[in-house]
């Protein structure tokens, strides 16, 4: 079997491009622009990579960007500050604070503050306990992303058989609970498992998120399944530097129906679902509708 390619990249043009429409509407018919604000502290290149596409993807929607670039060295109160003026601030529907932190500050006590509401990551402890108990709430942009593109490639998840490998609290965690959300039977594995093949071999749906490279293999995989790779690892191959996911893709899409290949799957739907959960944020504070095909 050669799997079908599930295009990240061509759908997530397709969920800006729904946004896009959706913050037209919004401006034209209640004069209110999305607004998110992005918090940036230190150099990480990476991160900042991170936070220039950001910025760029939520200007291409026509919502307003607020960037916030902080120093190395910003002191906890001065950022738990800054967030306290975000909260209170209307024009700012959507707040990231973009990880990892500098190690003095405390992460948790920072995402913590950020009002739930606006907490599009959906990392605040409220938003987690929305999830896991199935209220409406801010979901973690990248689960989401992946919830999106199963839902689009199978149309109902009820009764399938999902395995998650990983288990953070930003992919693993929530990626379980939204696939419970469809009604899928669902097995949270780790690099512990016992028999990882085995299990993952159970999965019509297969959704590696373990930080390994290239981990996991054709023979994990149940002919036809759906592979879902959230794995972005940098690797160097044959003396040249490359992007490879957590799944052996020529292996794996030898055995599965459907994969995401990796560059080109599931990232590019991460930033589009931060715009989506920032145009959710300003929906739900303004009491209007929630916007089409974007959520959970
Ligand atoms: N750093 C890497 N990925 C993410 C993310 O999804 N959200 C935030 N806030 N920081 C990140």
């Amino acid at each position: 079997m050669t799997a079908t390619v599930i295009d990240g990249k061509a759908f997530a043009a397709k969920v800006r491009g729904l946004v896009q429409a959706q913050v037209a509407s919004l401006i034209e018919v209640q004069g209110i622009t999305p607004g998110l604000a992005v918090v940036l502290v230190g150099e990480d290149p990476a991160s900042q990579v991170y936070v220039r596409n950001k910025h760029a993807s939520t200007i291409e929607v026509g919502m307003a960007s607020f960037e916030h670039r902080l120093a190395a060295d910003t002191s906890e109160a001065d950022l738990l500050a800054l967030i306290h003026r975000l909260n209170a601030d209307a024009k700012v529907h959507g707040i990231l604070v973009q990880l990892p932190l500098p190690g003095h500050l405390n992460s948790e006590l920072i995402i913590n503050t950020i009002d739930p509401a606006k907490d599009v990551d959906g990392f605040h402890i409220s938003n987690v306990g929305l999830l896991g108990t199935g209220q409406k709430s801010m979901v973690p942009c990248t689960p989401l992303g992946c919830l999106m593109m199963l839902r689009d490639h199978h149309g109902s998840l009820s009764g399938l058989s999902a395995v998650v490998v990983g288990r953070s609290n930003i992919v693993g965690k929530p990626m379980a609970q939204l696939l419970l959300g469809d009604s899928c039977t669902v097995t949270i594995a780790h690099s512990r498992t016992k028999d990882l093949a085995a299990v993952c071999r159970g999965a019509d749906i297969l959704v590696a998120a373990v930080g390994r490279p290239e981990m996991i293999t054709g023979d994990f995989v149940k002919p036809g399944a759906t592979v879902i790779d959230v794995g972005i690892n940098r690797i160097e191959r044959d003396g040249k530097a490359k992007l490879v996911g957590d799944v052996h893709y020529a292996s794996a899409a030898a055995v599965a129906g459907a994969i995401t290949p990796v560059p080109g799957g599931v990232g590019p739907m991460t930033i589009a679902c931060l715009l989506a959960n920032t145009l959710t944020a300003c929906c739900r504070a303004n009491g209007l509708p929630e916007p089409v095909g974007l959520t959970a």
